[in-house]
């Protein structure tokens, strides 16, 4: 695979930092750049020495959506396809087996807030934007907003950007529960590399779980998902890593115990 032209990727150890780079155009996704994704995103989760992935954009945007100079251009045909690509790519985010946190620097709009809705974490700038403004060109978000919207933000939230195409503030976001945490423009990029080092850092088959069950409760009824958690706590009891840890703790305790007495 040759190097990507509209991203890069960094390591930091275990934590593969994703950046967009086409900060002319607020790092708009045209077809080179959805291609270069979906590849770059399925070789990280592929990637043994990878257990979290950040990922972010150069410049005043995260992702200000697809590059609607290319769509004007378009055929019918050839924006079937473009939509019909943009499943995969937000499939190997969604569905990557590494956590995926989004450390939205800018505008997060369209195609690109709709690429946050499928991270599992968010982190955001105070400078960050996000909205869905499909509305406004007479269309309807295509890469899962009205579902994902609906599921991560609520229907009446996200009826009210779907239909107004509003652009909210990182803090309005944070309210509604979808970021974790609004950071001085400045600490963006370090506060998430020091979440993404604290979730690299434990287990990695009790992280890859945790990441399937929070998306079986957001897709399942109670009762399966309850089945699921149920089979993975006890498959994660017979690992050696968990039966190792909860011994350390029982010796610690019986340790403390034996101090005690004297
Ligand atoms: N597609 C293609 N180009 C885009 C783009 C998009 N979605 N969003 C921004 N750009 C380009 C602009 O055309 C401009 O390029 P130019 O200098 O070659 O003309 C450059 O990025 C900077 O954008 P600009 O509009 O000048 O910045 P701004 O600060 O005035 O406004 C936005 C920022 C995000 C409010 C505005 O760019 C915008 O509304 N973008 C479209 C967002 C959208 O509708 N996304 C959903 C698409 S389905």
């Amino acid at each position: 695979m040759s190097a990507p032209a509209t991203l890069s990727v960094e390591r930091h150890g275990a934590v593969a930092v994703v950046t967009f780079r086409r900060p002319d155009q607020l790092n708009a996704i045209n077809t080179p750049m959805q291609g270069e994704i979906t590849d770059t995103f399925l070789a990280l989760g592929r990637d043994p020495g990878v257990n979290v992935i950040v990922v972010t954009g150069e410049g005043r945007g995260f992702m200000a959506g697809a590059d609607i100079k290319e769509y004007a251009g378009e055929a019918d045909d050839a924006f079937d396809a473009f939509q019909k690509r943009g499943g995969a790519m937000y499939a190997a985010i969604e569905d990557n087996p590494k956590p995926v946190i989004a450390a939205v620097n800018g505008y997060a709009l369209g195609g690109g807030f709709e690429l946050v809705l499928c991270c599992d974490l968010v982190v955001a700038s105070s400078a960050a934007k996000m909205g869905l403004p499909e509305v406004k060109l007479g269309l309807v978000p295509g890469g899962g907003g009205t579902q994902r919207g609906v599921r991560k933000l609520g229907a009446n939230r996200a009826a009210y950007l779907l239909m107004t195409g509003a652009m909210l503030p990182a803090a309005a976001f944070e309210q509604y529960g979808l970021v974790t945490l609004v950071t001085e423009p400045g600490e963006l990029m370090p506060r998430a590399l020091a979440l993404a080092g604290e979730i690299a850092t434990a287990s990695p088959d009790s992280i890859r779980a945790l990441k399937a069950l929070v998306r079986v409760a957001t897709e399942s009824d109670l009762a399966t998902g309850l089945d699921r958690e149920r089979d993975a706590v006890c498959s994660l009891f017979r690992t050696g890593f968990a039966r190792d840890r909860v011994r350390e703790f029982a010796e610690k305790s019986a340790a403390r115990e034996r101090g005690k007495r004297g």
